[in-house]
């Protein structure tokens, strides 16, 4: 979900709905916004869908000095009008947006609500709800209601409240989602990203957990949940326009793809000295030396670029490593080794579900690292040590950048780890010809995008299905390439381990199924092989992409050869690709698809 509030400027309503159209990639179910003039005049408008029926729905005459806007990514109640944000009191004179999770919403209704009247499915109109009881009941100033109402809920928020009566200020609120106060030069602006608002200022003021703000026109009032007031120094956040924006490209995916060439070098340059000796903080190489296990946690892709860093994290560190799915680690910890050490990976830096295993490794006095594209973000702040991506930001809800540039800052600390404990493999490890060869080979790929084109309309064009089959480090990448295919074109396809499938999927292969291999592991290159004629057998289409140590002369895509736990970084390109195309071809929107958002700020 996204959120951008204004206060003090004369363009309101165009500051909201630009502000939404730049968070889009964030949740775009439904949207809406608010507009008080100052004078007696408001205006709530609601729309199911994308912000283009925001935009159209907006009478372009209104305007007002304050406003508050949301982009919603549906958890409690289904995308509808009356579920969109602001949500507003009975009253009507309470509106208000909101990230994140009430999870006692139930129970604080039950209570303290019984007879109020609820127009939504949703968590947060018990907020605004119980603001407006406990000022028009208990007659409690604004702030002492939100003061109160904030101590009774458990979860997560990041939200404004407006005050009909009171239209000179926000009341802004935060507790586990992102949240951030731009300081303008008219006036202050609040969101939930930085991108939003980046043409306006870069001057930021970070709220932090549990605390409370009064925004004005001409300052931000900081304090606590119990009204003690906090004094914080602004932070400047550098987006540029050139970042955020398509350029000539048609999509955001296809840019984000084009760039990984340019992300490999940047990450050479940013972490390795010109003659290729890693660059890593030696207080962070202490810590993790001392380890005798690494635990990576991470959602989604991040959890895929994990797997990679597992083998380099083994191999030339000789650190035992164990990989975990975030949702599923928080809630059920192994048992731990003697001296563990965390490493997070998160591109947006925002994954709740990945916060809640860091807060808790803190809890425990456990040593964290957090691998992020965002510096500023809240498993950045908040881990012991933090490593940027330096892929620039990634918009598209897939994944692409992103993924290869973990992998390559995760090789550049497993060779920084390696050397300190001079592991002879990663003393002999050319990481920078390497990641060099990458970026050669990333742009021979995206250079050829009509060949991609053909490929995914021979081999993805018709079916509803398809697989991805590797063994080993190639396993980990047909779980990555499969859920890029399925998350953008809705085509249902599995990831698997290439000898696995023998032993129950194959069941599911028919005539003219769609499967990809990657084969660029040698010590199983034959096995693999073989899984590819037993498909064959049962009249499954095979596309085989090998490395040039592993080809064959039917093979249709033949890569360079790398390090090869560095493959990922072209066999994952290749995946991309393919899902790129083969959501063009069937006329999908590419960078937001559905039920999807970019960054996940609920557990
Ligand atoms: C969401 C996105 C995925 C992403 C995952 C983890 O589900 O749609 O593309 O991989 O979150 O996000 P993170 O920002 O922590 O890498």
């Amino acid at each position: 979900c996204g959120i951008v509030g204004a206060i003090g400027y004369d363009e309101t309503t165009e500051i909201l709905l630009k502000g939404l159209e730049r968070l889009e990639y964030r949740g775009y179910d439904s949207a809406g916004l608010y507009v008080n003039d100052q004078t007696g005049h408001d205006y709530l408008v609601k729309t199911v869908g994308k912000i283009a029926a925001l935009r159209a729905a907006v009478d372009q005459q209104v305007n007002g000095q304050l406003g508050i806007a949301h982009t919603r990514w549906a958890t409690h109640g289904q995308p509808s009008e009356a579920n969109a944000h602001p949500q507003f009191s009975t009253s009507q004179r309470f509106y208000l947006v909101h990230n994140g999770v009430i999870s006692n919403f139930t129970e604080l209704k039950q209570q303290y609500l019984p007879t109020t009247d609820f127009v939504s499915q949703t968590d947060t109109e018990v907020l605004v709800q119980l603001v407006a009881k406990f000022v028009e009941q208990e007659q409690l100033s604004t702030l002492a209601a939100l003061q109160k109402t904030l101590q009774l809920v458990n979860g997560s928020y990041a939200l404004i409240l407006v005050d009909r009566q009171q239209p000179d200020r926000l009341y802004v609120a935060k507790n586990k989602s992102p949240l951030l106060i731009g300081l303008g030069q008219q006036g202050n602006l609040v969101t939930s990203d930085a991108l939003a608002t980046y043409d306006l200022t870069d001057q930021y003021l970070e709220l932090h957990d549990q605390e409370i703000a009064i925004v004005t026109a001409e300052q931000v009032q900081l304090m606590n949940l119990q009204g003690v007031s906090q004094v914080r120094e602004a932070i400047t956040i550098n987006v540029t326009a050139g970042e955020v924006s398509k350029g000539a490209y048609p999509t955001f995916m296809l840019k984000e793809i084009d760039e990984q060439p340019a992300v490999m070098r940047r990450i050479s340059q940013e972490y390795l000295t010109t003659s290729g000796q890693p660059q890593i903080e030696p207080k962070l190489l202490q810590t993790l030396a001392q380890a005798d296990r690494l635990y990576f946690v991470a959602a989604g892709t991040s959890y895929h670029a994990s797997l990679v860093g597992k083998r380099l994290f083994e191999k030339y560190t000789q650190i035992p490593a164990e990989v975990g799915v975030a949702s599923e680690f928080g809630y059920h910890w192994p048992i731990l080794s003697q001296q563990p050490v965390f490493i997070f990976l998160s591109q947006s830096g925002e994954t709740a579900d990945s916060r809640q295993v860091l807060i808790e490794a803190k809890r425990r006095h456990l040593p964290t690292l957090v691998i992020t594209n965002v510096a500023n973000s809240t498993l950045a702040r908040e881990s012991d040590y933090s490593l940027v991506l330096h892929a620039g930001p990634e918009i598209a809800v897939a994944s692409t950048k992103a993924y290869t540039a973990q992998i390559a800052v995760e090789a550049v600390l497993a060779k920084a780890l390696g050397e300190y404990l001079a592991i002879p493999a990663a003393l002999a490890w050319d990481l920078q010809m390497q990641l060099s060869l990458a970026a050669n080979g990333m742009a021979t790929l995206v250079d050829d995008k009509q060949g991609w084109a053909d490929l995914a309309a021979n081999f993805l064009g018709a079916s509803q299905d398809a697989f991805y089959l590797g063994r080993g480090i190639d396993y980990d990448v047909s779980l990555e390439a499969a859920l890029k295919l399925k998350e953008i074109s809705y085509v249902h396809t599995e990831g698997f381990a290439a000898g696995e499938l023998k032993h129950g999927t194959i069941a599911l292969i028919e005539q003219d199924v769609p499967v990809i291999t990657f084969i660029t592991e040698r010590t199983t290159a034959s096995h693999t092989r073989g899984n590819v004629q037993e498909v064959l057998a049962r009249g499954a289409q095979v596309l085989v992409i090998a490395s040039e140590a592993c080809q064959q002369a039917t093979d249709q895509i033949v890569l360079p050869e790398l390090t090869p736990e560095l493959m990922p970084l072209l066999t994952g390109v290749c995946g991309q690709l393919l899902a790129y195309y083969a959501t063009l071809q069937r006329g999908l929107n590419v960078d937001q698809p559905r039920n999807l958002a970019k960054s996940v700020t609920v557990e």
